[in-house]
């Protein structure tokens, strides 16, 4: 099921003010977005914020006479596919765990048919006490998902467990409750962005790759179930918290990252914009610029893809094609080159750094298209595919 109509339910906590971000990051993600706070949280941030960030009136109270039946305990909560709270405080989640519904947003979460999301946030010793950590306990056994706290400095200037989730990760972590987990158990190794070549101790040789599709299929593939490697490039993207992150820079070290991570793994999806040579007479010095022709030498890398994909017994390996002309007869050329199951071609005029693509799966199968969307659904469409191919080939 997709996550389309959400309650966000805000409580009082200093963390309020983050859950307007997360408001704004669930609208431009094309949520339907209802806000329920608690009385306490007014005090941190205004309802006003929160009506003109999801472009629906906010409520607070049982006996709202805006709600045409008198029903907002009710009604607010039907028709949406999961209500979150965040933060969510010590005391909320004590409410939540005796079932009480003394307000409109504790009684909506007790009246309810659908899943409930809680996104705690607190002082570091109000949730490691005994009493917070049984009502976790007792919550998670009502079937109640916890997303995070987190280990950082907090409002009060302690450092440890209880700060609230940043929104990117909170809607990420959402978003993922609700999709099929079609990779649960499979290791994945993913590669992303441009490869970066010295030249000297500051310049280098890259391309204009922004890592964007890899990062989206690195969060499609967690959101399956997978275990996730992400092996990256230079980028200015944040990981996805989940997966374990190896930065590299140049191609060379990326085959070394990559070597060692794909003896474990079930599946390789090679993304990256690896640069083709390297600068074989690079200068561990700044190099002084002079009248004279400056000569670069470049030297073949090494293919990455093709070094996994040729071992014995590879993982199931998926190559992306950045094709200029010719796009879909290329494509397939490489992906028999490299002996690939899938290969994924896409148009370079309109791909990099652009959010919306249009991909060309080519198969054993045949040619499958995934009409222009945004990378994120691209991601989530090819991860489909490729569990699909995985499972007719393994099990
Ligand atoms: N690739 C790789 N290591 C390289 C070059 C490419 O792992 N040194 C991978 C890419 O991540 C991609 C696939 O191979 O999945 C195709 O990359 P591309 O650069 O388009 O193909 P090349 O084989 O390098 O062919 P050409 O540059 O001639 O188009």
């Amino acid at each position: 099921m997709e996550l389309k109509r959400i309650l966000l339910g805000v409580t009082g906590g200093v963390a309020a003010y983050k859950a307007a971000e997360l408001a704004r990051l669930m609208v431009k993600d094309g949520l339907d977005v209802q806000v329920v706070m608690t009385e306490a949280a007014r005090h941190f941030v205004g309802a006003a914020t929160f009506q003109a960030i999801t472009g629906h009136p906010v409520f607070s109270d049982l006996w709202d006479e805006r709600v045409d039946n008198g029903m907002a305990h009710i009604d607010l909560s039907r028709g949406v596919d999961a209500i979150l709270v965040a933060p969510a405080s010590a005391d909320f989640l004590a409410k939540l765990v005796q079932g009480r519904a003394d307000d409109l947003l504790s009684t909506l979460c007790l009246a309810r048919d659908c899943p409930l999301l809680l996104a705690p946030a607190m002082n570091r010793q109000m949730w490691e006490a005994a009493p917070t950590q049984r009502n976790v306990a007792q919550l998670q056994a009502d079937g109640v998902s916890l997303l995070g706290p987190d280990c950082g400095e907090q409002a009060c200037g302690e450092v440890g467990f209880g700060r609230m989730l940043e929104p990117e990760d909170l809607l990420e972590a959402a978003q993922a409750r609700f999709q099929p987990k079609r990779l649960a158990g499979l290791k994945v190794l993913i590669t992303a962005g441009p490869t970066f070549e010295p030249i000297d101790a500051v310049r280098g040789i890259s391309n204009s790759s922004s890592g964007k599709m890899g990062y989206a299929v690195a969060r499609a593939a967690l959101e399956a179930g997978a275990e996730v490697t992400l092996v990256t490039g230079p980028t200015c993207l944040t990981p996805p918290r989940e997966a374990v992150t190896k930065r590299v820079t140049s191609a060379q070290e990326m085959l070394g990252v990559v070597e060692e991570a794909a003896d474990g793994a079930d599946i390789f999806i090679s993304v990256a914009a690896v640069a083709d040579y390297y600068v074989l007479n690079r200068s561990e010095q700044k190099i002084k610029k002079d009248a004279h022709i400056l000569t670069l030498e470049l030297a073949p890398n090494p293919d990455i893809l093709a070094n996994i994909s040729s071992r014995p017994k590879p993982p199931f390996c998926v190559g992306f094609a950045a094709e200029s002309e010719n796009v879909e007869e290329y494509a397939e050329l490489k992906r028999r080159r490299k002996h690939l199951p899938l290969i994924v071609a896409n148009d370079v005029n309109e791909a990099i750094g652009s959010d919306d693509v249009q991909l060309i799966l080519l198969d054993e199968g045949g040619r499958h298209v995934l009409p222009t969307a945004d990378k994120r659904s691209q991601a989530r469409r090819l991860i489909a595919h490729i569990a699909m191919l995985y499972n007719q080939k393994y099990q």
